[in-house]
This record gives structure tokens, sequence and C-alpha cells, in this order.
């Protein structure tokens, strides 16, 4: 089974394809993942898996499930027809599988297929843990290419366990009877998070011609873009792209194969894309364009936009292709123009391939290429690499998002990482777990790429607080429009009283005709309690928030003196007094007519005596006098 263990069939194919080019062997990491086991308690505690390097492993987040041990097809190397499994918790199932027969990926498959929403294959050997690989992931690989479609449709995370911890869970799935096996896969710790940056390096090459894996990388190059370019431009991460180079060993460089497929007097080479040096393009013609995309993303970088790099090789992989033929230093060096950079910049720093030197640049890739701390040797093309963690599963944008996501700690990733599709759907179900009240229709369930976080909502501008798995609720103004603030409210009869008051921030109060702690209020039963309506003639009975005193006969009951009084008197008084006021109303109107007519009259002949001395008054009379009873009287 393809593992990533064995190089020398690298060489051997190379020899096969008539050259004879080393690749210095090295270091290998499994990268493992940590499995709980939640129940049952006999085996109950944390075991270690290797990540397989296809489908989608869930970096930084986990997930819970019940595992099931296939009745029929222990090795999952057959499709199980229709059958779709299920656990009586509803929970995920993990499926878990034998190792053995057929490819690791084809049983990721066949259990996607039939449901599982991750696969666990049990090795059948005592050994160390190692990593799953896709069949023809590797460069040395000559498998058949047209028959695994399948890996690239792989969208749940497979892992392998020991031997031993497979083992045990066969033996509990066994003895489990109605209680389930149910465990957790944690990809938190995939991917270290040390700071606020992911420094994050994919080594590739520029050859397109390399069936579906340098398809694959095209794809990939061409769908992250976006996503690299936001993540580097905001100062979230650091990009740099390596190529493999391999070497030709000392007494071989005068060959013909060598000369075919390395520069710099055989230091450097990559194998030819036909494997033919007779025919088509060389390795030669790859590792310079190689060598050209690493300094374009230097001078890129030294002008300040590291991200061109992402614009080249797209621009190059339309412009320049293999298959198309124009996979030349000419088409190459339009592209670098038209993207802004200097072009003498790229040539002076990819040096003379022709001499007997050493290349800087490609040195220093041979340098890195070998592993150091937790990353081992890059041994495989595409290999990324994640805060010097390789990356494992399918090379796809939101599989690979996530997982540099999960290179941020919780809480501090850049906003790319929240994005909608890469998401997961916890929420759908049951509000995953979280707060969510019924009658409003809002939960505190959000999807991210983390898996769901119970977070309490905002809702119209009121943020709710609280912890989001038992409790949110509304606190500061506007509160209580929202679900009464999470005070008690009640209503009966129509009428609906809370607890909650808009100048009261944040505490709850029992409104009146109510006791309690406002978390809770009861009505008061004003009348068994004798807190009103306690005169002798008076009868009471409670309501909702209130009470209804009614007196006996014809008293009228006067809530603030809590008394009956006679209605007949009170009528009969206010006739009275009506009739009194009205008496002093006419006395005064009365009055004012009596004063107001002696008064005008006094005036008039006051004035009429003043003027008359002045002119004679026989025809002016009326029309001096009009006006000025006008102004002082009315
Ligand atoms: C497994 O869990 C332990 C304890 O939480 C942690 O220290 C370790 O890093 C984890 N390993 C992996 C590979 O996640
Ligand atoms: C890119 O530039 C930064 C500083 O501007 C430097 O620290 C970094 O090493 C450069 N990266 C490469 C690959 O040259
Ligand atoms: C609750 O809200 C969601 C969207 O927020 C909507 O899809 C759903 O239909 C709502 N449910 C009810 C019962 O209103
Ligand atoms: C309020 O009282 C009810 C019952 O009287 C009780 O269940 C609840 O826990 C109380 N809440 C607080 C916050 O004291």
């Amino acid at each position: 089974m393809a593992t990533t263990q064995s190089l020398p069939p690298l060489i051997a194919v190379f020899f096969l394809s008539a050259a004879v080019i080393e690749f210095a062997s090295g270091r290998l990491i499994v990268e493992k993942q940590n499995i709980s086991v939640i129940s049952p308690k006999s085996i109950k505690g944390r075991y270690e898996a290797a990540m397989a390097n296809f489908g989608v492993p869930n970096y930084g987040g986990s997930l819970t499930g019940v595992v099931v041990y296939p009745e029929k097809g222990h090795t999952a190397c057959a499709a199980f027809d229709g059958v779709r499994f299920r656990s009586k918790s509803k929970r995920p199932v993990i499926l878990l599988v034998d190792r053995g027969r057929c490819y690791f990926a084809l049983k990721a498959y066949n259990g996607q297929q039939a449901g599982a929403a991750a696969v666990i294959v049990a090795d059948n050997v005592d050994e160390p843990l190692l990593t799953m690989d896709a069949p023809g992931f590797k460069l040395q690989d000559v498998i058949d290419r047209n028959n695994n479609e399948f890996i690239e449709k792989i969208n749940i995370p497979s892992t392998l366990v020991t031997k031993e911890f497979g083992d045990e869970l066969k033996a509990a799935v066994a003895k489990a009877g109605d209680e389930e096996v149910v465990i957790k896969m944690d990809w938190t710790e995939s991917v270290p998070n040390p700071d606020r940056r992911v420094e994050y390096e994919f080594w590739t090459n520029s050859n397109d011609e390399c069936g579906e894996r340098c398809d694959e990388q095209l794809e990939f190059v061409r769908n992250f873009r976006g996503n690299a370019q936001l993540l580097e431009k905001g100062g979230f991460a650091r990009f740099t792209p390596h190529y493999i180079t391999w070497y030709c060993p000392e007494p071989l460089r005068q060959s013909l194969q060598c000369q075919a497929q390395c520069i710099n007097h055989g230091r450097y080479c990559s194998p030819d894309p036909e494997r033919n040096i007779w025919a088509g393009y060389t390795g030669k013609d790859i590792l310079v364009e190689n060598l050209r995309q690493i300094c374009v993303h230097r001078v890129a970088n030294e002008t300040g936009r590291p991200w061109v790099w992402w614009d080249y090789v797209t621009d190059f992989s339309i412009r320049c292709s293999m298959k198309e033929k124009k996979y030349t230093k000419h088409c190459a060096e339009r592209v670098v123009t038209s993207l802004g950079l200097s072009l003498d910049n790229v040539l002076k720093c990819m040096g003379n391939t022709e001499d007997d030197v050493e290349n800087e640049v490609l040195k220093r890739e041979q340098e890195l290429r070998l592993g150091h701390g937790s990353r081992g040797d890059v041994a495989i093309l595409p290999t990324l690499v994640i805060n010097d963690v390789q990356y494992r599963g399918k090379l796809e944008r939101t599989a690979v998002l996530k997982a540099i996501c999960a290179g941020f700690e919780e809480s501090t990733e850049p906003p790319v990482c929240l994005n909608p599709d890469i998401e997961t759907n916890e929420c759908l179900e049951s509000n995953g777990g979280c707060w969510y009240d019924l009658q409003l229709n809002i939960t505190a369930c959000k999807d991210t790429f983390r898996g769901r976080i119970c977070e309490c909502p905002v809702v119209n501008n009121v943020q709710l607080s609280g912890d989001g798995y038992n409790s949110c609720t509304a606190v500061g103004p506007g509160r209580c429009a929202i679900d009464s603030g999470g005070c008690w409210s009640g209503t009966k009869d129509g009428r609906t009283f809370s607890a909650c008051q808009d100048r009261d921030l944040n505490s709850c109060k029992c409104p009146s005709g109510f006791r309690g702690n406002g978390s809770d209020c009861k009505d008061v039963d004003e009348c068994k309690e004798k807190l009103a309506c306690n005169c002798p003639e008076c009868s009471c009975r409670n309501t909702w928030g209130g009470y209804d005193c009614k007196c006996q006969g014809n008293l009228l009951y006067i809530n603030s003196q809590d008394t009956c009084i006679a209605r007949s008197e009170s009528k009969f008084g206010w006739s009275l007094s009506f009739i009194a006021l009205a008496l002093v109303v006419s006395a005064a109107v009365g009055a004012y007519i009596f004063y107001k007519y002696r008064f005008r009259s006094y005036m008039d002949s006051e004035i009429m005596a003043i003027m008359s001395q002045y002119m004679p008054l026989d025809n002016h009379q009326k029309e001096m006098t009009q006006p000025l009873r006008e102004n002082t009287l009315e």
C-alpha cells in the first residue's frame, strides 16, 4: 500500500525514464491527531491516530460520533450497496474498517457513500502509525490514474489507528449492545497556533502536464488565489512558494540524461515531464521555469507585493501552458512584465543556468526541502506546510483554508476564516445544543469553520448576554422588547404583565399586583391576604394582577380610602354644589355686566366733557367716542 515511507522507487522510476537523478532521502513525519473514547468506560481515554493524506480533515475542530463496525465488508473495499449506517442516538457515524485488500482512499469513499461522517482504518499488523496516502499521490507512483476519480469526491476525514486500538474498538462495539461506543476525533492541535500570523509554504512545480496531480495543483492555485491574497494583504499570513529539485550524481553529469534534465552542470535537476528526454519539453525547461517562479516571488516580495506570485502562476498556466506548447521563456517574460514586475530583477535573481556554479536560489530550496523541527522532509508534490506542519487532506480551497484558519488562536482568526462557505452546519440540528428561544426563533448557535460555537446573538440591535448554552438575556436599553429582557412575563385573560422595566437596565422587578424575585412572579391574592377591600360592606374577588372590590347594595367603593360610600347621598350633594356654583357664577356675571355698563356710561360722559372744551360735539359725538371705547374697554 502506498505510504510516504518508501523513497527508493523514485530513483527506479527515473532510471526507467532514462535519467539518473537523485533525491536525498530523509526524515518523514506522520501527522497525528487525538481520538478520545468517551464511552464505554472500560476503554475510556486518549489514543493516537495518523491523519490520512486525502479527504477533508476537520482542522481546528472535532467530531464526536458513534463507532460502527460493518457486519459485512470489514475492509470496505466494495461499496456498501444501499446501506446507510446510522446510530441509535442520531449522532454521526464513524465507520471502523480494516486495513488491506484495496486503497485506503477507496475505503474512505465507500464509507462516505454509506453515510459515515469519518472513517477509521484499523491497521492489520502491529507497527507504528503511518500516513495513508491516496493512490497516485507520489511522483514515483506509476499506477492507473484513470479510475481514481473518487479521490476528489472524498470530503470526510479518515485516520489510521494501530491494530491494538482497532481491536479494542471492535471488541467494545461487539459488546456494546444498546450502549454505543462514542468517540471524539480531535484536530484542534493538528496545526500549531503560536502567534497571530500563519506562515505557510507550498511545494509545487510549474509543470502542467503530469496528469491529475498537476491539474489539481493548478486548480488549487487558481481557486485559492483570492483567499491567499486577502490573507497576505491583511498581514494575517506569510506565504512562500517552494520548488523541489533533484541532483545528478557526480559521475553521470556529462550524460545526455543529466544534460537534458539539469542545469548548472547537474547540480539541479527536474524529471522529464514525458519521461522521454528526446521528445517534448525537458526537465531543464521545467527547472528554469520553477526558478523563474521563485524569483517572481522574491522580486514581488521586495516591492512589498509578495501576493503577485499567485497572479503570475495563474496567468502563466493560462497563457503559457505546456499542453498548448506555449511553455516558453518568451511567454513567461511577457507575463512578468504584464504584472508590473521588473524583468531585469527577475533575470538577475535567476542567474546564469549554464555556468558550473551554485545557484544561490536553488541551493536554498534544496536545503529547505530537508525537514526540521516538527516538519519532515518534503518528498511528495504538492506539499503544503502550515506553521511548520505538513498539511494532510485534499488540495482544495475550503479544506486548505480550514487548515490555515486553524493556525490562528481561536477568536483571532481573520474575517476570511469566518466566511460561510467553510462553515459547518451543526446548528441545523437542535441548534447545536446551544441556547435557543422557540418563541422568538433565535439561537446562540453559530456555525464556524471550527464547528459550531454557542454565542448569544444580537437581536434588534440589542446584544444578548449569557453563557450561550443555558441562557442568553437581553441587557441594556431596549431589552424589555426582547423576551421581556429575560425577566418574568405572563399573559392571562388577555392581559400581559412583565417584570422588565426599561429604565432599570439589568434587574427584574415584579410589577405591582405580583410578588417574586423577578425571574418568577406570582399573582398576589389581595383578597386572601387582606391587603385591600377590607371594609365590612365590601366583597373581594381576586383577578390576574389585581382585585375587584364590590360594595353591598347601592354603595360605591372608593379605592383610595378602601371604603364604601352611599351612592345616592353623593349624587344629591353633587347637585347641590352645582346649583350653588351656578348661582355664584350668575351673580358674578350679573355684577360684571352692571359694572361694565356703569363704567362705560361714566367714561363716555367724562370724555365728552373733556372734548367738548375743544370742539363742537353736535356732529362728531358718535365717531369720536366709538374708537376710544373700543381701545380702552373691550
Ligand atoms: C493530544 O492531546 C494532548 C493533550 O490534550 C496534547 O498535548 C497533544 O498535543 C495532542 N496531540 C495531537 C496530535 O493533537
Ligand atoms: C519577503 O520580505 C520580507 C520583508 O519585507 C522578508 O522578511 C522575507 O524573508 C521575504 N521573503 C522571501 C521569501 O524572500
Ligand atoms: C426560524 O428562523 C429561520 C431563519 O433564521 C427560518 O429558516 C425558520 O423557518 C424560522 N422558523 C420558524 C418556526 O419561524
Ligand atoms: C426565583 O424564584 C424561583 C421560584 O420561586 C426560583 O425557581 C428561581 O431560581 C429564583 N431565581 C432567582 C434568580 O433567584
